[in-house]
């Protein structure tokens, strides 16, 4: 099969398009011929070699597919030969095919194309995992979602609202906020011209939002512990403005705070089959339902995958960014 290898650690042109080794499906697992896999930008850590892949899994990047099931291991009773699924990978979606733990598996929501459920698997496991499996955010919250307009920020802010919170976002633009007013967001804040947590308290009564969505690590930490209501939750998932800073702790014991992280990629797969079968039940419906849709920004084809990987990390994108083979 063809493959997306990454030659050397380094710059988008190290991406390279080769003919390399099929897949071996092994026993819990179903081999799936994809029809499309979408960026994370866990992929361009992964290029520049920061963010390696866990241990006897695929080294080719890609955290997640759709398409075609081709071959089924000897324990995997729920998927068949030419079922249609997406599935959230441990590595290995820049391919013609991958082989992945049948835990992992999803059917295609309906009303969604084969090609564009893709853009569901990594962003509905992490946002599950951790705003509602972790956070516990309920109707009638307040929610800050940081990065809006990601792929990870366009889905949070629909789930988010089909749960009935109230949604606040960061994004770095008037268009990218505009998009984000479009798919529910309440309250959009340029971070680049405005005090996210004066806006945030002039729009709650100075309570603050109950839970945060965080992409950005230390350098929003004592802001966003500022902008958390009595009992508010933080969740942590991303470090895009550094790991290192002096913090005044002193919100944490007078709000009763909650701070949490979490990596999705490390974790165990009897967890990441936990995660797969609560966003089954909790988000393929809102999917089913047309309230929560795919949000794609551009496809390419693999052999571009240098170009989308520019794209992505320009920064210019809204949502997800798609290669297919
Ligand atoms: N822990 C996990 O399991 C997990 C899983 C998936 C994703 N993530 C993390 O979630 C984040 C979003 O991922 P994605 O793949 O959805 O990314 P993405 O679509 O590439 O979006 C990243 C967004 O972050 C914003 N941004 C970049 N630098 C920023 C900064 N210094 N301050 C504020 N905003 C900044 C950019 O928008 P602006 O133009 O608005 O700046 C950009 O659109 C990433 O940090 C990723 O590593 C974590």
């Amino acid at each position: 099969m063809k493959a997306i290898v990454i030659t050397t650690p380094g710059g988008p042109e190290v991406l390279q398009l080769q003919e390399v080794e099929d897949p071996q499906v092994k026993d819990d697992e179903v081999l799936i011929k994809i029809e499309a896999t979408a960026l994370n930008l866990a992929d361009t850590f992964q290029r520049k070699g920061f963010h390696p892949p866990p241990k006897g899994v695929s080294e080719y990047p890609g955290l997640e597919c759709s398409g075609t099931i081709e071959a089924v291991g000897r324990n995997v009773s729920r998927w068949k030969i030419g079922d249609q699924v997406c599935a959230l990978l441990n590595g290995g979606g820049y391919a013609e095919k991958v082989a992945v733990p049948a835990g992992q598996v999803l059917p295609i929501p309906s009303g969604v194309s084969l090609k564009d459920a893709t853009s569901f698997p990594e962003v509905a496991s992490t946002v599950w995992s951790t705003v509602f499996m972790t956070s516990h955010l309920s109707a009638g919250e307040t929610f800050l979602v940081h990065g809006g307009s990601s792929g990870i920020g366009t889905f949070a802010i629909q789930i988010a609202k089909y749960r009935g919170a109230r949604v606040f976002v960061t994004a770095g633009s008037e268009e990218k906020l505009a998009f984000c007013k479009e798919s529910g967001a309440d309250v959009c804040i340029n971070y680049k011209t405005e005090d996210f947590v004066a806006r945030v308290k002039e729009e709650t009564g100075g309570r603050g939002v109950d839970v945060i969505l965080d992409c950005v690590g230390a350098a929003y930490y004592q802001q966003n512990l500022e902008s958390l209501s009595i009992d508010g939750r933080l969740f942590i998932i991303g470090f895009l403005g550094g790991t290192h800073r002096e913090i005044d702790l002193r919100p944490l014991l007078a709000k009763r705070l909650t701070v949490q992280g979490a990596g999705l990629r490390n974790r165990s797969l009897e967890n990441k089959a936990a995660i797969i079968s609560e966003v089954e039940k909790n988000v393929w419906p809102a999917i089913a339902a047309g309230k929560v849709k795919p949000i794609v920004f551009k496809h390419f084809p693999l052999s571009e995958a240098a170009e989308a990987h520019r794209l992505i990390e320009s920064s210019k994108h809204i949502g997800k960014i798609l290669l297919v083979p």
